[in-house]
């Protein structure tokens, strides 16, 4: 007999049969024929067991009723319900037809939104449950059963048992049932067999394939096996459904929308409305997320307000010439203030307001000059500094911001602003008429490039650049002027990282600032370390209506490799 049961052992050894293996009455036949304790180390009968037994009911005993189960599972309820005349128990009832009780749970609830088609009441079971390892076992057989098939009739080093995952449980229980002991050999402990093999039965495993079968066992053997957590007491919630006020067989499938039509036909008395279910959740709204541009600054801002920064006001895109180009000692014919850089509005097109005796100064410097200066020697006009434009630099906000120092009394200040400007350029791969600019402004007495230089190597630090080199350079408002640049290791060349100076007089003394106050600012773009920091290569991926909104959903947070 034992050669029959190994013999079907092997066969399904080569059965696909969790996937797509067809029952048949005669599974259910042989099902019924194997002796629990066959299953002892065959482990494909054992699986072959179980998947069995998961069916509960023999194809020919399930219920067909001249429809198939699956697809109406509602109606097939109402049906039942009127066959047997008797409410029914969705546990029993999922397990007689051998069906997932969450589906059936689900078919319930169908006919609940029917008005007073069906009533229902809350019942649970309890039902014990194998664990995974008690499921392994119920397979595989229990470790000290293990333990005992591997050391065998010539017995084994303790040191080898240990090896294996199951040798220190397998060996402590196994030497508690008494199967095996340990014994002396000079200096290594060996254990050795202490009953025949035939004498030996993995009780454990047989009651946990019982459970697994819904087989009552012992209560004694049942809390030890809870103890070694090889099965799970778990209570199952189920539904006790009878018929209702208004039971019918007929599913009438519920309107979801009260229409115009309906009302005016009057059709909708009629009708039978879907219930709102006060109960659903709403769909999970995405939150905002920043755009890049905004992570790096936020990353920038950090790193300022570390230095002693502090945040000038930025909110005026629209700003006059006076502040953005005459202010700053930039002559009215300078080619940059050429509609060809700079937008200038038309409405309103000017401004009229502006510091008189402040405004005076800055026409005299231009014109005549002062303050040891020779000026530029031309006929200054109102009128070109009345004229708005989209601020072309944050210079602008510099320039108001140290105006207000001088009045306020001048007192040594940091200052830093990260906003948008705007310029007429040609667009391309890395243009676009707007950007961002990063600037810095210190304002001290007796300052020198020297200090300057340390703040440049301080902040670039900061953001995982170092070794800088500076070339001179012009602006109309800052002498001596300095290009920024540092050494790219990918693209193995100096690039230029920003641009810089110390605030020529003409522009500081005018404001009214003392004669030993210097001041140096300095500039960047946002958007160049941000397309490095991000990868992007074109500015049109980062910027404006073509941008990839699932880019911005993703990009993660910034944190610019920051050297303390
Ligand atoms: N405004 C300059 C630019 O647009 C940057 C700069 C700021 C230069 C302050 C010197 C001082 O490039």
């Amino acid at each position: 007999m034992t050669d029959q049961w190994s013999q079907l052992n092997e066969k399904l050894a080569s059965y696909p049969y969790v996937d797509g293996y067809t029952i048949s009455d005669r599974d259910f036949e042989v099902f019924k024929s194997v002796p629990v304790k066959e299953l002892g180390g065959k482990a494909n009968l054992a699986r072959w067991h179980r998947h069995i037994a998961s069916f509960k009911q023999e194809p020919s005993k399930q219920p067909t009723d001249d429809m198939e189960l699956g697809d109406n599972l509602p109606q097939y309820l109402l049906n039942h319900l009127t066959k047997t005349g008797a409410p029914f128990n969705s546990i029993a009832l999922a397990e007689e037809l051998g069906l997932d009780h969450q589906k059936l749970i689900g078919a319930v609830k169908s006919l609940i939104a029917q008005d007073g088609l069906v009533t229902v009441s809350e019942t649970s079971e309890k039902r014990t449950e194998l664990t995974n390892e008690g499921q392994e076992m119920a397979t595989n057989g229990s470790h000290e059963y293990n333990v005992f098939v591997a050391i065998g009739d010539e017995g084994l080093p303790q040191g080898e048992l240990m090896k294996l995952p199951i040798g220190k449980v397998g060996m402590a229980k196994a030497i508690a049932a008494k199967w095996i002991a340990t014994e002396k050999n000079g200096a290594e402990v060996r254990l050795v067999r202490k009953m025949a093999a035939d004498a030996v039965v993995d009780k454990v495993r047989e009651q946990l394939e019982q459970i697994s079968l819904g087989q009552e066992v012992d209560a004694k053997d049942k809390t030890e096996l809870k103890k070694r957590k090889l099965i799970n007491e778990v209570t199952v919630k189920g539904l006790i459904v009878e018929k209702g006020p208004n039971f019918t067989t007929e599913i009438v499938k519920p309107e979801l929308d009260l229409t115009a039509e309906m009302i005016q036909s009057g059709s909708w008395k009629e009708k039978t409305f879907k219930k709102y279910n006060f109960e659903a959740l709403g769909v999970q709204p995405s939150s905002g997320h920043l755009h890049p541009l905004m992570k790096v600054r936020a990353e920038f801002r950090q790193i300022f307000f570390q230095m002693g920064f502090t945040e000038m006001p930025t909110n005026r895109y629209v700003e006059s010439s006076f502040w953005n180009f005459d202010a700053l000692f930039q002559p009215q014919q300078h080619p940059a203030r050429d509609a060809h850089d700079t937008f200038f509005i038309s409405d309103p097109a000017i401004s009229t307001k502006f510091p008189t005796d402040y405004l005076e100064r800055v026409k005299t410097v231009h014109s005549k000059g002062g303050f040891g200066s020779i000026g530029y020697n031309y006929d200054w006009k109102l009128e070109e500094a009345q004229k708005n434009v989209l601020r072309t630099h944050t210079t602008a906000v510099s320039a108001r911001q140290l105006y207000s120092l001088a009045q306020e009394g001048f007192k040594p200040s940091k200052m830093f602003s990260i906003d948008r400007v705007f310029r007429n350029e040609t667009l391309d791969a890395t243009h676009l008429a707007e950007f961002h600019q990063v600037e810095g402004v210190i304002a001290e007495k007796n300052l020198s490039l020297a200090h300057l230089i340390g703040i440049f190597t301080e902040f670039f630090k900061k953001l995982g650049i170092e070794g800088l080199k500076f070339k001179p350079t012009y602006n109309p408002y800052t002498e001596p002027s300095m290009e920024i640049f540092a050494y790219h290791q990918g693209l193995k060349k100096w690039v230029e990282i920003g641009n810089s100076g110390m605030f020529r007089p003409e522009m500081l003394l005018p404001m009214g600032l003392p004669e030993d106050v210097n001041v140096a600012g300095y500039g960047l773009s946002l958007e160049r370390p941000t397309m490095i920091r991000y990868g992007i290569n074109n500015i049109r991926d980062l910027f404006g209506a073509k941008v990839d909104l699932e880019m911005i959903r993703k990009t993660p947070i910034c944190r610019l490799s920051k050297k303390d």
